[in-house]
Parts: C-alpha cells; sequence; structure tokens
C-alpha cells in the first residue's frame, strides 16, 4: 500500500459557527446542534444551527459577490482557475487533518477517507480549475446582416444541499463546477457530517476567494435546505441525497421562482454475473460494489444477479468474502468496514433486514448489530431474493447484499431494468458482445464492465428515471451552472 500519513484520531475541531461572507458568525436565532460520533454514540461538538434567517444573509452576500462590477464578476476566468488550484493544493496540505476529521464525523474508515475522498476532492477542484477559460459561447451565421455569438454566463447565486455519505467529495462536486463557471454559492452541509466542509471555507478564505463567493451552513432539511431551494433570490440548486427530498425541491422551486435545479439521487444498481467470468474477480467486484462505505452510497450494486450454471458457486464465496470483511474501529489500518452514519440509518437498515427475512430470502450471514456500542451493523447477505420483494425493490443504503438469479440474457437485462431507479449498474463477463450489448439495454446513467465504482472528474455522473435530473461532473457538468446567452447584432454587410 501506499505510504499515508497515521491518523490524528482526536483532531481540533477549529470551526463549529456558520461562514458567511467570509466570517464566522452564530446562528441569527442562537441555536447549535450536537454533531455525534458514529463510533461511540457520543457528542463530538455542538455546531451553530442555520435556519431560514440565515440562509437569508448567506443568500445576500451570494447576491452581493455576484453583482455586476463586484471584485469576482470582473475577476479574469484564468485567475479564477489559480484560485481553485490553490484551494485543492490547500486540502492536500491539510490532507491528513481533513481525512481523520472526517472519519471522526462519518465514521468511515481513514484510509478510505485518505485515499479515496480526499483525493476525488482534490482531484475535482484541479479538474474543474482548468475549464474556468475554457466555457466559451460561438459564433453562429444566422440568415442576414447580422454578427450573431452566445455568451456564456454564470447562472448567479448557486445552493448546494448535499448529503453525510461523502461529504468532503460532494461538497467539491458541487463547488468546483459552480466556482469554475463564476458563481457564487450557498451551501448546506448534512446535519450528521457538519465538521469538514466548515474547515474547507477556512481554506477558501485562505485561498483568496473574495467573500460572499462561497458561504456555508449548517443545519437541518426541513428548515435551511427548505430556505435554500425555496428563496426568490436563488438562481439554482444541486442536490444530493433521498428521491423523496428531490421530489420537495423539485416543487420548491416550480413554486418559487423556476429555480434551475439537478438532482442526484437514490439507486437500485444491477450488478449482472455471466457464467463467463472470473468468478473470483466477479465475486470480490460485486463485494467492494456493495459493502463500500458500509453500503452507503448511491451507486451501490444492491441487486446482484448471477447466471444460474454458477449461482450457488457464487453465493457460497461471497459469504466467505463477507464472513472475511473487516469490522471495527475506523483509525485501525487494517479495518474495511466502520458504522452506520447515524441511529436513524442504523434503525431504518435493521428494519429492512427484518423485511428480507419476512420475505422468505435467505439470510446467508449477518443480520444483526456489530458489538454493542456505535452504529455498526453486520455485512449481510440475502440470497435467493424475490425481485418483487421490499429489499429487492428499495434503497437500504446499507451493507445488505441481495443476490438473485437469471437464466438468459435477456431475462437478465428485464430484471435489470425492473426498478424506478436508474443510477449505476455492472455487467461482469469476458464476453465483448455481451457487455455491448447489456451497456446499450440497461437503463442507467452508469455502466461499468467488469469493474465498480470507478468515478471521475472528467465523466459525467447522474440518472435515469428516480435516479435524478443533469449530469454532473466532466464538460457535461457545467451546463447546469452555465446561461447561454444570445447576442446578436446589426452589420451593414456580411461576407459569408
Ligand atoms: P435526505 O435526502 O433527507 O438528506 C440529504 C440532504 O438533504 C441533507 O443535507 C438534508 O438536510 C437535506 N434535506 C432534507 N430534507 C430537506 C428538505 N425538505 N428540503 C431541503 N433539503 C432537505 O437523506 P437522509 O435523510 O440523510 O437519508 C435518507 C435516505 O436517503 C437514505 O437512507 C438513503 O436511502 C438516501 N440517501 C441517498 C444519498 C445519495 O447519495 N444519493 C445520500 C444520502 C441519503
Ligand atoms: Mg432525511
Amino acid at each position: 500500500m501506499a505510504q499515508f500519513p497515521p491518523p490524528i484520531e482526536s483532531p481540533e475541531i477549529k470551526y463549529t459557527k456558520l461562514f458567511i461572507n467570509n466570517e464566522w458568525v452564530n446562528s441569527v436565532s442562537g441555536k447549535t446542534f450536537p454533531t455525534i460520533n458514529p463510533c461511540t454514540e457520543e457528542k463530538i461538538c455542538d455546531v451553530q444551527e442555520g435556519d431560514k434567517a440565515d440562509v437569508d444573509k448567506a443568500v445576500a452576500a451570494a447576491k452581493k459577490a455576484f453583482s455586476l462590477g463586484s471584485e469576482w464578476r470582473k475577476m479574469d476566468a484564468s485567475k479564477r482557475g489559480l484560485l481553485l488550484n490553490k484551494l485543492a493544493n490547500l486540502i492536500e496540505r491539510d490532507a491528513q487533518y481533513l481525512a481523520s476529521l472526517e472519519t471522526l464525523d462519518n465514521g468511515k474508515p481513514y484510509l478510505a477517507s485518505y485515499f479515496g475522498d480526499l483525493d476525488v476532492t482534490i482531484k475535482v477542484y484541479r479538474y474543474y480549475a482548468g475549464w474556468t477559460d475554457k466555457n466559451h459561447g460561438k459564433v453562429i451565421p444566422i440568415d442576414g446582416e447580422y454578427f450573431c455569438f452566445t455568451r456564456h454566463e454564470p447562472v448567479g447565486v448557486c445552493g448546494a444541499i448535499i448529503p453525510w455519505n461523502f461529504p468532503l467529495a460532494m461538497q467539491a462536486c458541487k463547488l468546483a463546477p459552480a466556482l469554475a463557471c463564476g458563481n457564487t454559492v450557498v451551501l448546506k452541509t448534512a446535519e450528521q457530517t457538519p465538521l469538514s466542509a466548515l474547515y474547507v471555507a477556512s481554506l477558501i478564505k485562505e485561498a483568496g476567494f473574495p467573500p460572499g463567493v462561497v458561504n456555508v451552513i449548517s443545519g437541518y432539511g426541513p428548515t435551511a435546505g427548505a430556505a435554500i431551494s425555496e428563496h426568490m433570490d436563488v438562481d439554482k440548486v444541486a442536490f444530493t441525497g433521498s428521491t423523496e427530498v428531490g421530489q420537495r425541491i423539485m416543487m420548491a422551486a416550480a413554486q418559487s421562482n423556476l429555480k434551475r435545479i439537478t438532482l442526484e439521487l437514490g439507486g437500485k444498481s444491477p450488478v449482472i454475473v455471466f457464467a463467463d467470468a472470473d468468478i473470483d474477480t466477479a465475486v470480490e467486484t460485486a463485494h467492494f460494489a456493495l459493502f463500500m462505505n458500509m453500503g452507503q452510497v448511491c451507486t451501490a450494486g444492491s441487486r446482484v444477479y448471477v447466471e444460474d450454471s454458477i449461482y450457488d458457486e457464487f453465493v457460497k464465496k461471497s459469504v466467505e468474502r463477507v464472513k472475511r470483511r473487516a469490522v471495527g474501529s475506523p483509525w485501525q489500518p487494517t479495518t474495511e468496514h466502520g458504522p452506520q452514519v447515524d441511529r436513524e440509518q442504523f434503525d431504518k437498515i435493521l428494519g429492512l433486514i427484518e423485511q428480507g427475512k419476512q420475505s422468505g430470502a435467505k439470510l446467508m450471514c449477518g443480520g444483526k448489530r456489530w458489538g454493542d456500542k456505535g452504529y455498526f451493523i453486520e455485512p449481510t447477505v440475502f440470497a435467493d431474493v424475490d425481485q418483487n420483494s421490499v429489499i429487492a425493490r428499495e434503497e437500504i443504503f446499507g451493507p445488505v447484499q441481495q443476490i438473485m438469479r437469471f437464466k438468459t440474457i435477456d431475462e437478465a437485462i428485464e430484471k435489470a431494468n425492473d426498478t424506478k431507479y436508474g443510477l449505476a449498474s455492472a455487467v461482469l463477463t469476458k464476453n465483448m458482445e455481451t457487455a455491448m450489448k447489456m451497456s446499450s439495454a440497461i437503463k442507467a446513467g452508469t455502466v461499468w464492465i467488469n469493474t465498480y465504482h470507478v468515478l471521475a472528474g472528467a465523466a459525467p455522473f447522474g440518472g435515469y428515471r428516480m435516479s435524478g435530473q443533469g449530469r454532473e461532473m466532466g464538460e457535461y457538468g457545467l451546463r447546469n451552472y452555465t446561461e447561454v446567452k444570445t447576442v446578436t447584432m446589426k452589420i451593414s454587410e456580411k461576407n459569408s
């Protein structure tokens, strides 16, 4: 394994206030709320609780920072790129501290924070830093004596509402493209994990972003989150979280100012294993697809369809692999699996496991709480799962693998697409024709072939159907943060 700095098991908590206009402020109401360590169920600290009044202040700051003639609006596009690169460098400088803070607040293994989340975060900022002076319009040869061109302008004040499963990476995926295009942002973190984003806010200030360009609010969804999605001065909202809240945000946008929205929502992604795949590699890929980040991943491969002839062997090997999964303290470098993020998720997952047992699915291993402290759940495998049962249809968002069987490629396609979601999928096969046929037949925003969870700043990401609206990341992601303006000028003579 690559070299890594050891974790800081009790990182100093430096920032707990709201970050508005490059200043640290208390909430207007004076309220605070606790953030909990999911390993111990004990309070880490209290943070300021933002609500509508605080969102109003943050939006006013973002609006002012976006006003014509402001430092941010006058800044050269290439300078925005320098600032984003500087921010990436500062995050890299403090990667050991930030990875430790993320592990403390979220519970994910430190090595995953360090090599996974921090790596993605830094790369996404660098990727979009390169786009700042490349998102430009076109000259269009319209009929008549006119000169017509398009300007790619920023949308304005962008709201970002993010979840708790990858707090740092989610912050980067929202901020980097928004800032690259010249927008200003009000970002609300998830109530379970407010800490790492506040520290990044301090780095945003250190990097030299003007006041009001980025504002970070800690607070709850129905209060601070709703205030952003209903706000008349917020021009766009980017949301990642549950499908149910995504629907609320779409309604709030419709009922307020028709703000632009992008939604990255839930999933129930299929992993389709054909008999010609290398079985040990396929077992490991399907294992990683589901159990990474304790199953708390929107793209989790939570429906594994295995071809009949290798089904029994695949189930046996999957169970053996799950039994070897190292559960324990996220500070230990050997740990693969930490706690779920909070009591609500812990209870939801255990409830769905009960429903799985009652559905007649075969519980092969796991199924209970792990240990007696913290929100740990045993890695769990269900086999012979009925396609119509709750555990085959609902997003569990926990360490619970469902294995099912298929006989023909057409049956695999039908079952894979038999879902309201369409976020990700995988096809495990050595046969190129099978891989290509499946990759066009599956209704999902991502198809992985013989791999899983490969995400990159340069590759677009998003969902079909109830998994969301729009694509984030890559060049496609710039569209969400760009208004196209057509400028047409009368000219006296046209040469071609
Ligand atoms: P959630 O969708 O309620 O929370 C995500 C974010 O939305 C948080 O910042 C939250 O404060 C905010 N929010 C909640 N209600 C809101 C509202 N009315 N208006 C504006 N913002 C609001 O997700 P939660 O409750 O944390 O988890 C519930 C389920 O959602 C999970 O079990 C999982 O199935 C799914 N989920 C999916 C995620 C993904 O990556 N696609 C991430 C987190 C949860
Ligand atoms: Mg919720």
